[in-house]
């Protein structure tokens, strides 16, 4: 029935907006929500969207207006990284609960403001974090959470990004510290989440580095974007955004009003953030992770295990790569002590369609179809959001100051709140405006 459709507004109508929470949630779950209203400071990009979303919802260039008159139930945050909390913070003051695209924030202030915002208007939070959804990541999750290698004492974890996935990072607002965070707040607040939920518990002490290798002042040669580029024919990273359609009527000629352009020169001199980085993470159960995030690889995905006192959990996830790989993904059990079990168990996990393996659709299924059960704990909500970031924080201070870094010291208020509710518990889902 039309009263029960959640009532939404879409903030930020760059790619993922008008994908993932425009055109992809009105498909897929058009009798769960209605989309009241589009906002963007780009009225252009805006226009756009609506049309690719086939929509008719007015379009605001400021949220406060937004929020004003259309009294949203729930605003979706798909803004860049550093203006997600004062987004969030309206949001939720207006009476909205919110869901905001990851990173949740990019500073201890902004994650502080968020989490007090939620409290003080008892709304709700959530954020989208797909990874957890992943067929793969449930299994291994229920395979941990079995005791099947009995308690985690370590973690291997690497994430391979391509050298296009990789590169579009440094071509736009990512490639700035103060704009995402850096990219171990940017990209791997997905991957410290996946930690933190896999192993139960927070992190409490990093020691990082990081450098700029590829990118940036490291590059041969530079212009002032793909386009107009002089070294078009030499360069390794040309890309012609003309070539995509969807890219180029979402960004080419709206970037005439604000100067926002899809294909920045990667070798842009004040580039400052680091394209290779490695992490040791303590975690408070005692658990040991070493962690690297790699920008320019040939292939794409990520290798994961956990070693337990009774085995090890092995994981090696294909998203991209310059060779065939089968229908499905094989998570690696192998016994310690396998006394009448198999030594080693391949556990096949096939494919699901969709983005990040499947993720998004589990995700949204959660959020806005009533009645699916989270015994895994997967829904992830404000304080999830902060850790995960906290952690990015720290291990960007640690490789910038050469010194380890408590995650308590940076955010003391995070852990010392006496009701801190677990990673995966969060409040309960809530229905429309109070
Ligand atoms: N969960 C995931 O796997 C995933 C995947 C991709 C992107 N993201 C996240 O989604 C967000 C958006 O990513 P994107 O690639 O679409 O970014 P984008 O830069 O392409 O689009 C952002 C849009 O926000 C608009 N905007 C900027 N400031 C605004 C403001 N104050 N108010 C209203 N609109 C404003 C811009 O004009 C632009 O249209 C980022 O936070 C990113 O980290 C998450």
């Amino acid at each position: 029935m039309m009263d029960d459709k959640r009532r939404f507004a879409l903030v930020g109508t760059g790619n993922r907006g008008t994908t993932m929470w425009g055109e992809d949630l009105l498909a897929g779950w058009r009798g769960f929500v209605d989309l009241v209203a589009i906002a963007d400071t780009n009225a252009l990009r805006a226009e756009r969207a609506r049309t690719m979303i086939a929509s008719n919802a007015p379009i605001y260039g400021d949220v406060d207006t937004m929020l004003t008159e259309t009294q949203p139930d729930l605003v979706i945050v798909c803004t860049p990284d550093d203006t997600h909390d004062d987004i969030v913070v309206k949001a939720l003051e207006s009476g909205a609960d919110v869901i905001t695209e990851k990173p949740m924030a990019t500073t201890v202030e902004k994650i502080r403001r968020i989490l007090d915002a939620e409290k003080r208007t008892g709304r709700r939070v959530d954020v989208s974090f797909n990874y957890r959804f992943a067929p793969t990541a449930a299994r291994i999750k229920e395979l941990i959470d079995a005791g099947e290698i009995g308690r985690v004492t370590s973690v291997d974890f690497h994430w391979y990004l391509d050298t296009h996935h990789g590169a579009d990072y440094f071509r736009r607002w990512h490639a700035y510290t103060d704009r995402s965070g850096s990219l171990f707040v940017h990209k791997a607040t997905h991957h410290f989440d996946l930690l933190n939920w896999y192993l139960d518990s927070e992190p409490d002490t990093v020691s990082a580095f990081a450098d700029l290798q590829m990118y940036g002042r490291k590059g041969p040669f530079r212009g002032p974007r793909c386009k107009l580029c002089p070294h078009k024919a030499s360069c390794d990273f040309y890309i012609d955004i003309g070539a995509d359609p969807f890219l180029d009527a979402l960004y080419e000629q709206p970037a005439e009003i604000d100067g926002y352009f899809r294909d920045g020169c990667v070798f842009r001199e004040d580039i400052d953030i680091p394209d290779t980085m490695v992490a040791n993470i303590r975690y408070r159960n005692n658990v040991h992770v070493s962690y690297s995030l790699n920008t320019f690889q040939p292939i794409e995905g990520h290798h994961i295990a956990f070693n337990g006192t009774k085995g090890r959990i092995e994981l090696r996830q294909y998203e991209d790569q310059p060779w065939e790989t089968p229908p499905e993904d094989v998570i690696l059990l192998v016994r310690n002590f396998p006394k009448g079990q198999p030594a080693v168990e391949h556990i096949k996990v096939p494919h699901s369609s969709g983005g990040h393996y499947g993720g998004d659709d589990r995700m949204r299924n959660m959020i806005f179809k009533p009645g699916i059960a989270d015994p895994l704990g997967q829904r992830a909500g404000a304080r999830a959001g902060a850790l995960s970031v906290l952690c990015g924080i720290a291990a960007l201070q640690s490789a910038q100051s050469g010194k380890v870094v408590r995650l308590a010291d940076l955010m003391p208020d995070l852990f010392e709140a006496p009701s801190a509710p677990r990673i995966a518990a969060q409040s309960s889902a809530s229905g429309g405006r109070r």
